[in-house]
């Protein structure tokens, strides 16, 4: 049995080659070493499907709240994304009720027009596409589902991109004064849709109706928890519209498949998550000495689950390197797992599928129009550039 850091793996999440394609060097992790320590992120990966379903489902040996290794966290970072069970439950509940209560088919039904619009918009001209629609794609349907005002878009972005980057900080940590800036102008205008004395709406009315009845510590929590939903969807989304438009760009057949079989867009969009979704990883710690396929791990060590390597994992998904839009079941871990798993999968899936049944009405259909740049992150997988054209195609 391992007892602890072993021989460093060959691991750089941001090499060029690694944004480029980070497949062929994460089934290497998940041959090779599947439960590795990485020296410069001071964790341990895991890039199994079973090995990193374990660590997400039991939050008991594995925190997601540095508090219970008797670390600090500083107030304003505590959401429902760094809370654990029980502390969690009755943020995450409320979220979740909250969510129920909202109406979606409105919402979608709106999102469907704004991509409509930008689709016809784009005519014969090639499109920078994270800019001219994955983002105020997003940003409407986080702020439709929120019930606030969108913040102008290009200073909106620039702030979250910045939040983004700074989720990097371990490999970089220049990252974090300007990711410490930018949460602060986040939590300000987050702030304001809490004091604001318009009819409360959407999601974010339901919340603060109840923050006004909750003692500090909960409304706290809620605050902070709108923050992520806000900046956490909007990023995510962005980078996941992103991802694929590119994989339908760089798989024309599918085009055809979708045409033929409209009722396999659900399932299409999951399958799209699955193969090259936004998220890449999470992180854990350890709440006492664990051993994990053989590897022991030490209390506080920190454990990093690679969704991205357990996605294509063959003992879990047959042919996992294919697009197969019918697949069924599709248990990926692209939008997590367990009691932090995402809480906007189903408003998620529901925009990508938007997207994709808008291409099929309209007859557009992606194509490449010059190099697509990644964005230098490790966590989120997303393009910094997106050119595509989006002719008719009959
Ligand atoms: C395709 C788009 C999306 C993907 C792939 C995605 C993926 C994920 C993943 C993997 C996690 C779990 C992270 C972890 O375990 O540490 C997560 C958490 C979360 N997501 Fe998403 N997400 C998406 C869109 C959204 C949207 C649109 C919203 C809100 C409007 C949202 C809200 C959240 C929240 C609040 C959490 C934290 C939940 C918790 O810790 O209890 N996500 N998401």
């Amino acid at each position: 049995m391992a007892t602890g850091p072993m021989t460093p793996v060959r691991y750089h999440p941001l090499d060029e080659a690694t944004l480029a394609d980070p497949y062929p060097v994460l089934a290497a992790l998940r041959e090779q070493t599947p439960v590795a320590w990485h020296e410069t992120m001071q964790s341990w990966l895991t890039s199994r499907y079973h090995d990193c379903l374990r660590v997400l489902r039991d939050h008991e040996r594995f925190a997601r709240d540095p508090r219970r290794l008797g670390l600090k966290v500083p107030d304003a970072h505590l959401s429902v994304q760094v809370l654990d069970p029980p502390q969690q439950a009755g943020v995450r509940s409320l979220f979740m009720s909250a969510l129920h209560a909202q109406d979606l088919d409105t919402l979608q039904h709106s999102v469907g027009h704004l991509v409509r619009e930008r689709l016809e918009q784009s005519g014969a001209h090639p499109v920078e596409a994270m800019s001219q629609l994955a983002q105020p794609v997003a940003l409407a349907a986080t702020t439709g589902l929120l019930g606030v005002t969108p913040p102008p878009l290009a200073e909106w972005a620039a702030t979250s991109d910045t939040i983004m980057r700074s989720m990097d900080a371990g490999l970089d940590p220049e990252l974090v004064e300007p990711g410490r800036h930018a949460r602060t102008q986040l939590s300000d205008l987050v702030a304001s849709w809490f004091t604001t004395t318009g009819r409360p709406t959407g999601l974010l009315g339901h919340v603060r109706t109840r923050a006004a009845a909750a003692g500090p510590e909960q409304a706290a929590y809620m605050r902070h928890t709108a923050r992520v939903m806000f900046q956490g969807g909007y990023s995510t989304l962005t980078a996941a519209l992103g991802n694929l438009l590119h994989a339908l760009a760089h798989h024309p057949e599918l085009r055809s498949v979708l045409r033929e079989n409209r009722h396999l867009v659900r399932t299409a969009v999951d399958e799209l998550v699955r193969y090259d979704g936004p998220v890449q990883g999470t992180t854990r710690l350890a709440t006492g000495d664990v051993t994990i396929r053989g590897v022991r791990v030490r209390r506080g060590q920190k454990v990093t689950v690679l969704f991205a390597a357990a996605n294509r994992d063959p003992d879990a998904f047959a042919d996992p390197d294919r697009i197969v839009v019918d697949r069924t079941p599709n248990q990926h871990l692209g939008y997590g797992w367990g009691t932090h798993a995402c809480l906007g999968t189903v408003m998620a899936q529901r925009v990508l599928a938007v997207l994709v049944d808008a291409l099929l009405d309209t007859q557009v259909w992606p194509c490449p129009a010059g190099p697509a740049i990644r964005l230098r992150t490790a966590t989120m997988r997303t393009f910094a550039r997106l050119p595509l054209s989006l002719h008719s195609r009959p």
